[in-house]
């Protein structure tokens, strides 16, 4: 199966990048210690589709997920929506920094694919 290598040092701090795997774009975002602090205290158990921020996150600076709405499939938009995270303006759901789901008709949190890192440089999708 397709696997996918992005170069960590291409992606600064506080940015997203969207790339393509298996004809999905992948949210790739590099966060800062303040999204990190936001996305592990919030308090999950209590969300729709209930995640800590650990087992979405392998390290916790980088984020990567499905960039399909699991409603129904559009493609989220990065820095937007009243939780920090993504904005899917088809029906206005809402994701927060972590990719949870916490407002809007979004049953689901943004799908986190197989990934892992080679080193400090490398991200491998796939
Ligand atoms: Fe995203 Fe409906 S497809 S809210």
């Amino acid at each position: 199966l397709a696997k996918v290598e992005v170069e960590l040092a291409s992606i600064p701090e506080g940015k997203n990048v969207i790339i393509k795997w298996r004809g999905k774009p992948v949210f790739i975002r590099h966060r800062t210690q303040g999204e990190i602090d936001e996305a592990t205290t919030a308090d999950w158990k209590t969300m729709r589709h209930p995640e800590s921020d650990e087992s979405r996150a392998k390290r916790p600076e980088w984020l990567v997920m499905l960039g399909v709405c699991t409603h129904l499939g559009c493609v989220p938009i990065g820095e937007a929506g009243d939780y920090g995270g993504w904005f899917c303006p088809c029906h206005g759901s809402h994701y927060d920094i972590s990719g949870r789901i916490r407002k809007g008709p979004a049953p689901l949190n943004l799908e986190v694919p197989q990934y892992d890192f080679e080193g400090d440089e490398k991200l491998i999708i796939g």
